[in-house]
């Protein structure tokens, strides 16, 4: 059985974005494979966070991982910090990780640029990455297609690893889903759709409620065309909408835009409104059972368990390998 390695920040309520690229893969993947799903929350203090606020969203980010339909008793889920292996091996990889290559990466040019106070966690945290998916062996690692060149990095570290030292990391490949792998964000549909930006009627949020959802959905920013048709580049904010409703529905984009042939964008809007409702409806109320439950707690300290036992081991093998400890 192969394994997965998947993580999600506690930066912020998780959006329909996180959902359609990352989550829903999870839950189909688990059924087949032996999963490990991290809330980093290591990655998320590579920019201020409130600490109270920092706490909500780690309990949040859990519940949402098993409302969402992530079975404990089939895949490990675990909270970063709790497992302390993966920053120290974070610390070792980047002696083997270069400016060079961190230099390139567009996530850190985004995430800091025009900023002036910007940690050098922000800067390293590709390492911190590889370090969360060797640890695991990890075969597979399902993102985001916005997570292309970490997956690039962590392969070239890893093998870098192996070749110095001997072998001792498994190679991830990445699996980026077919559809709903780059969400937009509703007002500016040629940006990512992103739980951490300052415009909320640009994304929606996985426990927003269903007014708030139709709301945002009517005002998306559309064209003035008035056709209903796939063109990202000429037709971003239309594009979208469909690769909104066709991930939600499974139905292909071919198949999507047959759907609402000759539908005007009002009718059309109405529909996809109505799908992401009934999409995030049922996760919401799973969510309220579990958010002040013990079995959310229990779930947490059986994962960070189980997943230390396997990270400890690994990481016993690379400061081996290393020459490091006593
Ligand atoms: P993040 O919110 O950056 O921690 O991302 C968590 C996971 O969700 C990663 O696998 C991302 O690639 C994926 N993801 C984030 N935003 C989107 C989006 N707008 N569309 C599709 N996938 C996304
Ligand atoms: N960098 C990822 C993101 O921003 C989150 C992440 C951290 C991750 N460690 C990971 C994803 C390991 C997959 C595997 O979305």
């Amino acid at each position: 059985m192969k394994t997965i390695f998947s993580g999600i920040q506690p930066s912020g309520t998780l959006t329909i974005g996180n959902y359609l690229g990352a989550i829903k893969q999870f839950v189909e993947l688990q059924h087949d494979h032996q999963c490990y799903f991290c809330i980093v929350d290591h990655h998320a203090i590579t920019v201020p966070q409130d600490p109270k606020q920092l706490k909500e969203h780690i309990r949040s980010l859990a519940a949402l991982y098993i409302a969402s339909g992530i079975d404990p008793d089939k895949a490990t889920l675990f909270v970063q910090s709790d497992v302390s292996a993966h920053t120290e091996l974070g610390w070792m990889l980047q002696s083997m990780t270069y400016m060079g290559e961190l230099e390139r990466m567009t996530q850190f040019k985004d995430k800091s640029e025009g900023r002036s106070a910007v940690s050098s966690a922000l800067f390293t945290y590709p390492a911190l990455m590889a370090a969360d998916i060797l640890l695991y062996q990890a075969n597979i690692v399902p993102v985001g297609d916005d997570q292309t060149q970490h997956l690039e990095i962590t392969r070239d570290v890893a093998e870098r690893f192996n070749n110095r030292f001997g072998k001792t990391f498994t190679m991830p490949d990445i699996k980026i889903p077919q559809v709903g792998a780059r969400i937009m964000s509703l007002q500016e549909p040629t940006k990512k759709m992103s739980k951490s930006d300052e415009n909320v009627r640009g994304f929606i949020s996985m426990l927003d409620t269903p007014k708030q959802m139709e709301k945002k959905i009517k005002s998306a920013v559309t064209d003035s065309d008035g056709v209903v048709a796939f063109d990202q580049e000429n037709k971003p904010g239309v594009s979208n909408l469909l690769s909104l409703y066709s991930a939600c529905t499974k139905k292909t984009i071919d198949e999507a835009v047959a759907h609402f042939a000759n539908k005007r964008y009002g009718d059309f809007k109405a529909e996809i409104a109505e799908t992401v409702v009934q999409t995030l409806t049922p996760i919401q109320a799973r969510y309220e059972e579990l958010i002040n439950s013990t079995e959310l707690d229990d779930i947490l300290v059986n994962g960070n368990k189980k997943a230390a036992e396997v990270a400890n081991d690994t990481l016993t093998k690379a400061k081996k390998k290393m020459g490091l400890g006593k």
